[in-house]
């Protein structure tokens, strides 16, 4: 299979699978575009196709453990992808991400603890350290005109001062797109040892990240503690996400105990069937659709920037050096965030609202999903522009 432009200009036609982007009750109404919620619309990679094929004609389908396999397959794809070295055993098997960050929040703090986040950031976030008990402290990202962000180390630190014992990194960042850098997660790192905090850093978006930039895998720093946990999935990467399965990465043994302790007795433990069988293929065999994959991307990024130029160029994108997600900031049309949405309601077209991210942070801007066929993403912008140069 040849995974050129060809191959993902067809994309595929989602209908009638309740896939959430296209048919979730909710949100989605009849004729409206959806450019919002982070999975692509494009086909697999086949050998996962085939795996899940192969397994599923296996008729009987019990309880299943995590084997050796399963881990190595994560290792080895870490080495191979981002020359980072871990044991089979420093990986725990989880369901989701979002299972992960919460049993991070619920063991590696008290309740009443302060957890720092950096909004505007990915929404579940702010639901984790509220959803238990624990107190957000926000420590904003900063931007200037052209939409770059950078972190505050200040407020960070203050908020270390202050008491915080546990920081939620997303790297690369989910909505703004940087892939940070070795020198700014450095100085993170050194912050929070120096207060004795701790950190989990999400990697989710870890595969997305576009050259001359490189990302930088928390656990590479020498200067970061071995109770450093991080988050990783094959589910974003080769948009599997509604098979479930990801894992925790951690060095320091008693804090994967404890994590382990306490999936369990939520009864959120991995060992779907499906969701390993598919994660292994994935991890093993598919890395020239990841790279064919990151090219189309690439030009989905030329063409979001051409048309925004010529159709809407008051709105900011921020530079995309990561995930398959753009940060637009529509606040110098002089809508409200309410008439924004409205607007793009009447125009049948959906992007993830800025505020998920931040009610502050996010609002007047729009978090668009370009992780789509060029001919969507085209009649997605349009829409857009439409909606915004009304009246
Ligand atoms: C930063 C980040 N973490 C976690 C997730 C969700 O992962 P999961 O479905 O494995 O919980 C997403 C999905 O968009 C994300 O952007």
């Amino acid at each position: 299979m040849q995974y050129n432009e060809a191959f993902f200009d067809q994309g595929i036609d989602r209908t009638g699978t309740n896939a959430v982007k296209w048919e979730a009750p909710e949100v989605m109404a009849e004729g409206v575009l959806p450019l919002w919620i982070a999975d692509m619309d494009f086909r697999c990679a086949e050998p996962i196709r085939q795996a899940l094929v192969q397994r599923a004609q296996h008729a009987c389908y019990g309880y299943t453990f995590v084997g050796d396999e399963d881990a190595r397959a994560l290792t080895g794809f870490w080495q191979r992808r981002h020359h980072l070295h871990f044991q089979p055993q420093d990986a725990l098997m989880l369901p989701t991400v979002v299972a992960g960050l919460r049993a991070c929040v619920a063991t590696m703090t008290q309740p009443g603890d302060g957890v720092i986040i950096q909004s505007p950031v990915y929404g579940p976030f702010f639901s984790a350290i509220v959803d238990s008990g624990r107190i957000v402290m926000d420590a904003p990202l900063r931007h200037d005109e052209t939409g770059y962000y950078t972190m505050d180390y200040q407020a960070i630190e203050r908020h270390l001062i202050s008491g915080a014992r546990l920081m939620i990194l997303c790297n690369p960042h989910n909505p703004v797109g940087r892939a940070w850098s070795q020198e700014e997660l450095r100085a993170l790192v050194l912050l929070l040892k120096r207060y004795r905090a701790r950190l989990v850093s999400d990697e989710i978006h870890a595969d997305f990240v576009f050259a001359p930039k490189r990302f930088i895998p928390i656990l590479s720093l020498p200067e970061t503690s071995a109770d450093t946990v991080f988050l990783a999935a094959a589910s974003k990467t080769f948009n599997i996400a509604g098979l479930k399965q990801s894992a925790a990465i951690c060095r320091d043994e008693e804090t994967l105990r404890m994590l382990a302790r306490f999936l369990h007795r939520g009864g959120a433990e991995s060992g779907n069937i499906f969701a390993l069988v598919a994660t292994q293929a994935a991890y093993n065999a598919c890395d020239d659709w990841l790279d064919g994959l990151l090219h189309y991307l690439k030009g989905n990024q030329a063409l979001l920037s051409q048309i925004l130029s010529e159709k809407l160029p008051k709105a900011v994108v921020s530079p995309m050096e990561a995930t398959y997600l753009a940060w637009v900031d529509l606040r110098a049309y002089g809508l409200d965030h309410d008439q924004i949405e409205a607007r793009l309601k009447k125009h049948k077209v959906a992007f993830t609202s800025g505020r998920f991210f931040g009610q502050v942070t996010g609002d007047g801007f729009m978090r668009v999903n370009y992780g789509c066929p060029r001919a969507q993403l085209q009649e997605g912008i349009s829409r857009l522009a439409s909606a915004m140069n009304e009246g």
